[in-house]
């Protein structure tokens, strides 16, 4: 049987959160074993927002040492910065010549933004397809998403029907890639209840220091129950989160104090702290011992852009040729 083709890709906008780790990293750390993985990071895809040049430097470097503290092996699985490979935005230019206006209009991320009265700008608005060329560029089979990706993997794999529909003669010029989502971490939940995302400002970054991340914790909004009363584990956004941590038997213990009473959702609070912090130490020390080396994400990132730019290279070969671009 042929290699499975793995491929994700994370916008460097910010410290990488819960809902990013076990919604994407952690899988796609799992999926490094079962085929050739390709993770990138999205820089391209940041321009839509970040404005300043040493900031996106700073989070292009931050996302790298997070995904490699987390147990991200390089000598596995290729990690590369999406702008060291500029065939992504040729092939992105490519399907936006075949994309149908009315299919990104239809898109989430753009419609949210006219739905608040903002004016997006073109790069928002073609984004899905961006990210179509950073998928099919690698034949990829899997793409490890969040849910809120899903829309966007779907895209991509019209553009690849389409195109193979409009331009292939013998064999199909892409690959029809498959969102892989694991259901009970496919929408991670912030310190606010709602979705954790960067532009909601209730994320909890991997590797925040101890005080400020304790603080986080503390402000997670809950009812007004008082101490002595039973709370209701089910709807916490506590036991929620405590569950990315903690084990059956752990969640079933909390869940047993917030019915009982006498317990006040600060202590829960902290219970939950002391998860997050131990389920982190090993990979925060590893992150301190890799962050000591400056070169060495440098090194694992131009090492990545080669490896993946050789297969986008022969990728587009075969693309131009398809179109009649030469
Ligand atoms: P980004 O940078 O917003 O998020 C990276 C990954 O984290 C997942 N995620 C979540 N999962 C569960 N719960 C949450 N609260 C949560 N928040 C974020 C996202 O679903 C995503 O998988 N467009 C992509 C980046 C990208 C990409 C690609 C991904 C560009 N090209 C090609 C796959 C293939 C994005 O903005 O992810």
């Amino acid at each position: 049987m042929e290699m499975k083709r793995i491929l994700s890709g994370i916008k460097p906008t910010g410290a990488p959160h819960l809902g990013n780790y076990f919604g994407m990293m952690r899988p796609c750390i799992a999926l490094q074993e079962q085929g050739e993985a390709f993770y990138f990071i999205a820089d391209y895809h940041a321009l839509t927002t970040v404005r300043d040049a040493a900031d996106l430097r700073a989070h292009t470097r931050g996302v790298a040492l997070d995904f490699l503290a987390c147990g991200l092996d390089p000598a596995r699985a290729v990690l590369f910065r999406q702008s060291d490979v500029p065939e992504h935005t040729e092939l992105a230019w490519i399907l936006s010549c075949v994309t149908p206006m009315p299919m990104l209009e239809n898109c989430h991320a753009y419609k949210d933004h006219v739905a608040k009265d903002r004016t997006p700008n073109h790069g928002l608005f073609a984004y899905p397809v961006l990210m179509a060329a950073d998928i099919l560029l690698y034949d990829s089979n899997v793409v490890p998403v969040g849910r809120d990706q899903k829309q966007h993997v779907e895209v991509t794999r019209d553009l690849a029907s389409l195109m193979n529909r409009l331009y292939a003669k013998s064999a199909p010029i892409f690959t029809v890639p498959e969102a892989s989502i694991l259901p009970n971490v496919a929408t991670v939940i912030g310190l606010d209840g709602q979705k954790m995302s960067k532009s909601y400002n209730n994320t909890i970054p991997l590797f925040e220091d101890e005080k400020p991340l304790r603080k986080k914790i503390m402000g997670i909004v809950t009812d007004s129950t008082p101490v002595e009363s039973p709370k209701d584990p089910a709807g916490s956004t506590i036991v929620a989160l405590y569950r990315l941590f903690a084990s059956d038997a752990e969640v079933a213990k909390l869940e047993e104090d917030f019915r009982a009473g006498g317990t006040g959702y600060g202590d829960f609070k902290k219970r939950l702290f002391d998860a997050l912090w131990e389920f982190f130490r090993p990979m925060r020390e590893k992150r301190a011992a890799l962050a000591a080396d400056p070169g060495h994400v440098e090194k694992v990132l131009h090492d990545g852009a080669q490896r993946a730019r050789a297969v986008a290279v022969r990728t587009m070969e075969r693309v131009r040729a398809a179109v009649g671009l030469r």
